[in-house]
């Protein structure tokens, strides 16, 4: 519900009010982001101690602080007009109310230039969105040198820790904590993509765990560059604007032109484990595409680990055999089947099937495949270019570049100019005749390196190139979905370099880490569930057993099985005895997966503070449940363990099976007294199935 009285203005959520006003100077003021109160109570107090060092406006708490007058500290837009002015003032003009959405509206008091601030809401949890929507009415064009989606007030004067990561490829999502005491924590992207580093997020918290504790976060769907700047300032109050970054920003809004930011998804909850659950929710209803949203996920093969560049018809075709034998619902070969593609030197570009080593064309291996009663998916990077390729012979004008410098090459490749209409209607062609010509179910689009040389000719103002190359990424995915609605799309860029909810909104899933050794992925998976969902999660299980941390095929399900199922291992090479664990673990996976991939998570013992892995996860009504026990040796003598089980029924009546016994408990013992383990081992793991009597 969204209460409006007297320029105040209460978003009221399921458990939170977020409120703020408009003061009679015209400024967005916030007021409140916690706990319910009487909305009567709500009032703007006035604040105007200047002096000559700090102005009334930089102690102002704004909803979205334009650059311009005495503003000193971030702001979260700043343009220039025409005339060369770059100082913004607002006035107020207004809102509209419609349900669950508000839009306040502000413009300049000398220029022709609107600003909204759009907020939206729902009742069924404490997810609000944000975004700036920006209007040229003038003649002539604004730029912009920061454009932020929106800025947020923490409450407290006390300082916040930030949960972030500080990843890299094949360790994506590995967490930070700073504790911002003064000046700035920002986290960013200035790669092109969101990247395997920093995440565009921010969760602030003071004395919070997985079950309690005041928790503040806000995450971008944007896959580009993107900022998230927290600042604690000289009055203690610690505030955070996030967006696409002004990392070489430059933004032109031409004449009649409107703009919307990308969107934040925010809210105050408590506990990190309540915060996963209401995102992990409020994804799969809200911004995953429809096609897939509500369909649990198939059970995939992925070639890649197996047969690396080395594809052909043949042991694609040994592999689909036996992937079919084990229950894999999906087939998907990965890089390799294309142009002169032999290793990641060369065919990039070229999306046309390699004769040599398809010498009767895809559909020859299409056919086998569905024939085994498979789907058949396919690898491709749509966005790149080997200098070694047809296409990048003809056009070696289409790769971003300036004339006068060699561009650098990362894997061997260069990104494609994706502003370039040409270029977007040379890959979306070669997609939509792949799509059209085969009976392919499913695509894995890849992004394998971060942009350099970022020069755009084609561009009045060649900075966009950072927002528009996103666009158009975006724009392809749509467009292929729409003419291809039941074709699947997963979001790869070297792993989990693209893994925001940017790439969430448009593909339906993403691929999380090259790193599949299962112990590494008990720490990557968690950090990835924080604030993204468990089904857009792909997680295979691979002939990586750690050498230095050994661990079973069965250790390696319990982890795969937390996420999306995916195999990837060369299962030519697997014995009658490896090949019934996979088709046992297969078998077992789909019975859960709904719990899996539509459920509650709750991370009840962290492999790091508990050297046990504990994740449960709990279907919507309470009656089914499965839990993952995990761990890679236990230190110091820790007899036994009591497993205290989390999101269930406290007065329904439940079974169980650990170990030798089988229970039967009500869901109050389960939670309170838990059942006492033995954790023993390296190689520990366990899947406890729990039922509703
Ligand atoms: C990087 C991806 O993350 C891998 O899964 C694989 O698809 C390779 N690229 C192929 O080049």
């Amino acid at each position: 519900m969204i209460i409006c009285k007297d320029n105040i203005f209460v978003l009221e959520t399921k458990n939170t009010h977020y409120v703020f006003g408009v003061d009679k100077f015209g400024y967005n003021r916030h007021l409140h982001w916690g706990r319910k109160c009487d909305t009567n109570d709500y009032f703007l107090k006035e604040i105007g101690d200047s002096n000559s060092n700090h102005s009334m406006l930089d102690e102002y708490k704004q909803e979205y602080t334009a650059f311009g007058q005495t503003v000193y500290r971030g702001s979260a837009i700043k343009a220039e007009f025409a005339d060369g002015c770059r100082d913004i003032l607002l006035q107020y003009n207004g809102y509209d109310v419609d349900g669950n959405n508000l839009k306040l509206y502000f413009s300049d008091k000398v220029y022709p230039f609107n600003i909204t601030l759009n907020y939206s809401i729902s009742d069924d949890n404490d997810i609000i969105t944000r975004w700036t929507t920006i209007e040229n009415k003038s003649k002539d064009s604004i730029f912009f040198e920061k454009l932020f989606s929106a800025e947020f007030n923490l409450p407290s004067k006390k300082p916040y820790t930030f949960r972030n990561t500080n990843g890299a490829w094949a360790g994506e999502n590995l967490e930070t904590r700073n504790t911002l005491e003064g000046g700035s924590f920002i986290s960013e992207s200035r790669r092109g993509t969101s990247g395997h580093n920093q995440s565009p997020y921010f969760i602030a918290y003071q004395n919070a765990d997985e079950k309690i504790g005041d928790v503040y976060f806000g995450i971008l769907a944007y896959s580009g560059n993107f900022k998230v700047n927290a600042e604690r300032d000289l009055f203690h109050s610690t505030r955070v604007i996030m967006g696409m970054s002004d990392f070489d920003f430059k933004f032109e809004l031409k004449p009649n032109e409107v703009f919307d930011t990308p969107k934040v998804f925010c809210g105050h909850i408590q506990g990190f484990g309540e915060m996963s659950r209401q995102m992990n929710k409020f994804v799969v209803n809200n911004i995953l595409p429809k096609s897939f949203s509500d369909k649990a996920l198939p059970v995939l093969y992925n070639s890649w680990e197996a047969t690396w560049f080395d594809v052909n018809s043949e042991n694609q075709k040994a592999l689909a055999e036996i992937a079919a034998k084990i229950g894999v619902e999906l087939f998907v070969m990965d890089d390799g089947w294309f142009g002169q593609r032999k290793d990641d030197h060369a065919g990039l570009g070229d999306w046309f099937v390699n004769k040599d080593k398809f010498p009767n064309g895809l559909n020859d291996l299409i056919n086998k495949v569905n024939d085994l009663g498979m789907d058949f998916g396919i690898w491709v990077e749509p966005e790149m270019v080997n200098r070694d390729s047809d296409l990048y012979r003809n056009h070696p004008d289409w790769a971003y570049h300036f004339d006068t410098r060699y561009s650098c090459e990362l894997r061997n490749q260069l990104v494609l100019n994706m502003t370039k209409k040409e270029v977007q209607e040379y890959i979306f062609n070669c997609l939509n005749d792949l799509l059209t010509n085969h009976n392919i179910k499913y695509i894995k689009w890849d992004m394998n390196r971060p942009f350099s040389e970022a020069g755009a000719e084609n561009l009045d103002c060649p900075q966009m190139l950072w927002y528009l190359h996103t666009k158009a990424v975006y724009d392809i995915v749509d467009k292929l979905k729409e003419l291809h609605p039941d074709v699947a799309i997963e979001s790869c860029a070297s792993g989990g370099g693209r893994a925001d909810l940017g790439a969430l909104s448009h593909y339906d899933m993403v691929w999380t880490s090259d790193n599949t050794d299962g112990i590494d992925r008990m720490v990557i998976q968690k950090g990835f569930t924080l604030l993204r969902p468990t089904k857009a999660m792909r997680a295979w299980v691979t002939d990586i057993e750690g050498i230095n941390k050994p661990c079973s095929l069965d250790f390696r399900f319990n982890i795969a099985m937390q996420g999306s199922l995916g195999v990837g291992g060369n299962l030519t090479k697997y014995s009658e005895e490896d090949l019934e664990i996979c088709k046992k673990n297969i078998a077992l996976y789909k019975e859960i997966r709904d719990i899996v991939q539509f459920g509650n998570l709750y991370r009840i013992m962290d492999i790091d503070e508990d050297e046990i892995l504990f994740n449960q996860y709990v279907n919507e009504d309470k009656t089914k449940s499965v839990a993952f026990i995990a761990a890679n040796g236990t230190r110091f003598y820790k007899k036994s363990v009591p497993m205290l089980f989390a999101g269930l029924d406290e007065n329904k009546r439940y079974t169980l099976t650990l170990g030798n016994e089988t229970y039967e408990k009500s869901g109050a013992y389960l939670m309170n007294v838990g059942i006492e383990l033995e954790v023993r081992g390296v190689d520990y793991n366990k899947i406890v199935i729990i039922n509703e009597v």
